[in-house]
């Protein structure tokens, strides 16, 4: 049972505390009173080393679509380990990759990349400011872009800081430069005319809008095909570029968001599964745009580098976990995703608790309110709704289900409809014993 003093997690963790802050390297894995240490990850499935299996429903905030340890990403990593892991030189594997991606996303002409979101964001808005010449950048109150400066501002502003009117840019870290935040213009997420008005208003200085279509952190409900439209219009009204942070919902099908709406972004971040379970980012978009990192003409407008940028190992994976990526992939994960968000919707229902699921495809996020969530101020838990997910999330530990503690689940391709009938039977088991 979690939480056990006598555990192997929580000895080691123990010793973790000696040798990092808070015995932690990722805020989003810390857990209290321990951390739960995994051990192995096989399919939907990870052994923790007290030897307790779980079904993973995090796979890595998103990122293992195809669970762990596949068995064509251990070859293609195998092979590629053998011939060196990274080089001082390019490799065929990137031009691979590259051609895939922009095979997919139609506005996607060329792309470079990084090795992680935060720096698939941080690259998009330096080509923005450099091909605009413009300073400042808008985005939506909420939204997790990674942990770039400006994409971190107004991440977590709470009822006590945003007033009763338009959202305001306010510090993430302690620490961040007024020059920062006066660079960032924050935007309700979903508010058609509100954002507009905000936007026209700085419109001179704009360099772009950036919007995750589906932000996890703010609640992981879909934007509206009206906002995406006005966004777009209204950029271009402007001369600002738009941004679509992918790195999440590249999940939601070949083309990711902005297939399913239909909405061309200037430049797209991408992330987590296109690295096949490696460390990964790109930026890519129009070749127009992408020109700002071309350094055939002496010192690019952005220099980009990146010690690991493009290694080999992440682009052979990264390729063949796209490359299983079919519509066939796709269809499978949209039908687990509409069963477990109709099997936890259900048994909220049947237990009287308040609560509901958000979500799209793969990716679902559990809410204790029955109120509608359209944006980021709709999707804060209050106090009871924050304690009662703690309460779940430790009854699904328990069930052998693993969760992200703020109420995320995202699917993985090895599952099959009982591993979700097992994951929405243990989260009616959970909400039943809520009630006792
Ligand atoms: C939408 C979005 N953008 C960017 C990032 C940053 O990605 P990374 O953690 O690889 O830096 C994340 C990470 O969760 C994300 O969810």
């Amino acid at each position: 049972m979690f939480p056990d003093e006598t555990s192997r997690s929580s000895a080691l963790y123990q010793e973790a505390r000696r040798f990092m802050p808070g015995g932690n390297t990722r805020t989003t894995v810390f857990l209290k009173p321990y951390p739960i240490y995994a051990a192995k990850g096989e399919g939907c499935r990870v052994w923790d080393v007290d030897g307790i299996q779980r079904i993973d429903c995090i796979n890595n905030f998103t990122a293992a679509i195809h669970g762990h340890a596949h068995p064509v990403l251990v070859r293609e990593a195998m092979d590629q380990l053998r011939l060196g892991t990274a080089f001082g030189m390019p490799t065929q594997s990137e031009i691979e990759l590259a051609k895939l991606l922009t095979e997919r996303v139609a506005s996607v002409e060329q792309l470079r990349f990084s090795n992680s979101g935060t720096e698939a964001v941080m690259n998009a808005i330096k080509a923005a400011r450099a091909f605009t010449s413009r300073p400042v950048i808008a985005k939506c109150e909420g939204s997790y872009h990674g942990t770039y400066d400006f994409a971190e501002v107004s991440m977590d502003s709470t009822a006590a800081n945003w007033g009763n009117g338009a959202p305001r840019s306010v510090p993430y870290s302690k620490g961040t430069p007024q020059g920062v935040l006066d660079d960032v213009v924050v935007i309700p997420f979903n508010d058609v005319d509100g954002a507009a008005e905000i936007l026209r208003a700085r419109g001179r200085d704009l360099a772009a809008i950036l919007v995750d279509p589906m932000p996890n952190r703010a609640g992981l409900m879909l934007a509206t095909p009206e906002y995406l439209s006005m966004l777009r219009e209204v950029a271009d009204e402007i001369g600002a570029l738009l941004i679509f942070d992918e790195v999440i919902s590249f999940r939601l099908g070949q083309s990711g968001a902005q297939g399913l709406w239909g909405v061309d972004a200037d430049i797209t971040c991408f992330g987590k599964i296109i690295g096949g379970g490696f460390p990964v980012g790109a930026t890519g978009g129009r070749a127009e745009i992408m020109q700002v990192f071309d350094p055939t003409e002496g010192k690019p407008a952005v220099p980009q580098g990146g010690t690991f940028s493009a290694n080999p190992m992440t682009m052979r994976c990264g390729r063949a976990a796209m490359e299983m990526l079919d519509e066939a992939a796709f269809a499978h994960l949209d039908n687990l995703g509409e069963r477990a968000r109709a099997g936890i919707d259900r048994a909220f229902r049947d237990t009287g608790i308040e609560g509901q699921t958000t979500g799209y495809a793969s990716l679902l996020k559990i809410h204790f309110t029955a109120a509608p969530i359209t944006s980021y101020r709709t999707a804060q838990p209050d106090a009871q709704a924050a304690s009662r997910l703690a309460r779940l999330n430790r009854e699904l530990l328990n069930r052998g289900v693993l969760m992200a503690s703020y109420g995320l689940m995202a699917l993985s391709t090895p599952m099959t409809v009982d591993d979700i009938d097992d994951v929405v039977a243990a989260v009616a088991a959970s909400l039943k014993s809520m009630t006792e």
